[in-house]
C-alpha cells in the first residue's frame, strides 16, 4: 500500500503539469473532512441527492423488486443506503465495499443497528476488483447502488471501465442505481468546491499532509493556495494546489521543484447532462429505465439495467 502510494506520488509530481490521484484524499482525516464538506451550505450535492432519494424511494423499491442483494461500492457513511433499505421489500443482503476499513466497519455498524435482521457483508478493498459474487437461489437480482456523483471523479476511460465492470457484476438481470451531479450555473458549481469556511481547502491540502505523514514528505501547506474552477470544455470542476513561491520539496529522497504559481492538479469532478450520462452508460451496455431530477435540476438519479435485460 505504502509503495503504491509512493510510486503514484513520485509519478504524479514528475509529470508536467504535476498531478496527484484524488483517491488518496480519503485517509481517516480526509474521510472526516469530506463528511464536513457534505454538510456545508455551498455543497448542495449531498443535501439535494438525499432529498431526491427520499422522494423517489417507493418508485425505486418497485423498480428493484423483492429479495434483491444490494451492493454499495465506496460505501462511506451509510446514510443514503438507509433511505433505500427501509423501503425495499425483503432485501437479501447488503454488501458495502470500501477502501477504508474503519470507515466501512462504522457504516456497517450503523446499518446493522437500524436493520438488525438484514445480513450485512462488509468487504474491504478496491471496489473495482470485487467482481465474483455468489448468486444463491433466494436472491432475485444484484443491485449496485452508487450515489454521490463519485463517478464524476473518474477520468472518462476509468468511468467507462467502471460502468462495464458494474454491468458485469449485476449480470443480465441486475440493476445499477447511479447518482450524478448536473451541469449548472458556474458560480454555484465553483462555490461548492471553494467554501467560505475553507473546509474544501483543508481537504485538498490534507493530501500534502498525508504525503508528509506516510511518505516522509516535507510539504509546507502554507506555501500553497487552494484553486477550484469549472473547466467548461471538459465539463468538470478541477481542484489544484498552487505554489505561492518558488521552492523545492523532498519526499523519500526524491526532490521536486515548484515554481511560483505552478499547480498540482489534485481532482476532477465531472458534471453531466442527461445526454452525456445516458450516452456513457449506453456504451457500457446499460440502458436507463428511469431517471429523476430535483426541481431545480441540480442533481439526478438513474435506474440502469443491462441492455440484455431490456432486449428480452
Ligand atoms: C466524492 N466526490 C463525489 C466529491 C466531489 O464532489 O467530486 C469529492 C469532493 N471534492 C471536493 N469536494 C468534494
Amino acid at each position: 500500500m505504502r509503495q503504491e502510494f509512493l510510486t503514484d506520488v513520485i509519478d504524479g509530481l514528475s509529470k508536467k503539469p504535476k498531478s496527484l490521484p484524488s483517491k488518496y484524499f480519503y485517509d481517516e482525516t480526509g474521510s472526516q473532512l469530506f463528511e464536513r464538506i457534505c454538510a456545508l451550505d455551498e455543497y448542495y450535492l449531498t443535501r439535494v441527492e438525499l432529498r431526491l432519494l427520499a422522494s423517489i424511494r417507493h418508485e425505486l423499491a418497485v423498480a428493484i423488486g423483492p429479495n434483491a442483494a444490494i451492493i454499495e461500492p465506496g460505501a462511506g457513511a451509510g446514510i443514503k443506503i438507509q433511505t433505500l433499505l427501509e423501503t425495499l421489500e425483503s432485501p437479501s443482503f447488503y454488501a458495502p465495499l470500501d477502501l477504508s476499513e474503519d470507515f466501512l466497519l462504522r457504516s456497517a455498524r450503523a446499518v446493522r443497528q437500524r436493520f438488525p435482521l438484514l445480513p450485512i457483508v462488509p468487504l474491504i478493498g478496491d471496489f473495482t476488483q470485487a467482481m465474483h459474487w455468489p448468486k444463491p437461489d433466494d436472491i432475485n437480482r444484484r443491485v449496485v447502488f452508487f450515489p454521490g456523483s463519485t463517478l464524476g471523479n473518474f477520468e472518462s476511460d476509468d468511468a467507462m471501465s467502471f460502468l462495464k465492470k458494474m454491468r458485469e457484476l449485476i449480470g443480465s438481470e441486475g440493476a445499477l442505481i447511479l447518482g450524478v451531479d448536473m451541469v449548472k450555473a458556474i458560480a454555484m458549481l465553483e462555490a461548492a468546491y471553494d467554501d467560505r469556511e475553507g473546509v474544501t481547502e483543508t481537504f485538498n491540502k490534507n493530501l500534502l499532509v498525508r504525503i508528509n505523514n506516510e511518505l516522509g514528505g516535507n510539504f509546507d501547506t502554507d506555501r500553497f493556495s487552494h484553486k477550484a474552477f469549472f473547466n467548461e470544455e471538459a465539463s468538470r470542476i478541477e481542484m489544484h494546489l498552487e505554489s505561492r513561491v518558488d521552492h523545492e520539496v523532498k519526499i523519500d529522497g526524491h526532490r521536486f521543484k515548484l515554481g511560483k504559481h505552478e499547480r498540482i492538479h489534485t481532482e476532477n469532478s465531472h458534471k453531466f447532462t442527461l445526454e452525456s450520462i445516458h450516452g456513457l452508460a449506453r456504451r457500457a451496455g446499460l440502458v436507463c429505465r428511469k431517471h429523476w431530477l430535483d426541481e431545480q435540476k441540480l442533481f439526478s438519479i438513474h435506474f440502469f439495467e443491462s441492455n440484455e435485460f431490456h432486449s428480452r
